[in-house]
């Protein structure tokens, strides 16, 4: 059974649906914390419901980004997850972490990747005036929004969107693409392979 630690910064509500996938056994893990980088976040009242631990480096408190990522950096080694998620994790991952923790980290994006990459990618979406938007969740590199691409989404944008619906529609399928991504990274059924991410059949998983 697959350790996971879990990243986030506010609301929670993929975090959540993790938990949900983890309860109904759709996953063959457990989550053993959740680490916050806000002591505002909702997503650890989650946590306290569920039992699980919070470790909240509250990043307002830091005078500087690299003694945040350093503490952040001891906190995940302390852990010792084999798949670190960030789920609705406002920061950029510094390169030293995304390094250390390479292959085990991932992260999803509520936009089809590499269109959109950083904040507010439906608002992107929707000022560029594409009709298909969605969610991809991928494998943390150093770069931002860039690593290997796991699993997309797509939903169509409507002509009467605006910023809040579509990004409601968006994230019924994050709820739906991060705890299928999170279960074949639990089954060992993920291959990758330069920038490809093979999903090996169930019958191949050990
Ligand atoms: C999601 O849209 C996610 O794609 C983005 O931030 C939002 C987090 O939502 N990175 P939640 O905290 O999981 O509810």
């Amino acid at each position: 059974m697959k350790r996971i630690a879990v990243l986030a910064s506010g609301r929670g509500s993929n975090f959540q649906a993790i938990q949900d996938a983890l309860a109904a056994g759709k996953i063959n893990g457990e989550i053993v914390a959740l680490l916050t980088d806000n002591r505002e976040a909702y997503a650890i009242e989650r946590a306290d419901t569920a039992g699980i631990p919070a470790i909240v480096l509250n990043y307002k408190d830091y005078t500087s980004k690299a003694e945040y990522e350093r503490d952040l950096l001891t906190a995940m080694q302390d852990v010792g997850a084999d798949l670190y998620v960030c789920a609705g994790y406002m920061r950029i991952i510094g390169p030293e972490i995304a390094r250390e923790f390479s292959g085990k980290m991932i992260n999803i994006h509520p936009a089809l990747l590499p269109a959109f990459s950083g904040l507010h990618g439906q608002r992107q979406a929707l000022e560029y005036g594409v009709k298909i938007a969605g969610c991809t969740v991928h494998f943390v590199d150093e770069g931002l929004d860039s690593g290997p691409i796991i699993l997309q989404k797509a939903v169509e944008v409507l002509d009467d969107d605006d910023e809040d619906s579509l990004s409601e529609r968006i994230l019924e399928q994050e709820h739906i693409a991060y705890p299928e991504a999170v279960a074949l990274f639990c089954a060992d059924r993920l291959h990758v392979s330069g920038r490809r991410v093979k999903i090996l059949p169930e019958a191949n998983n050990q």
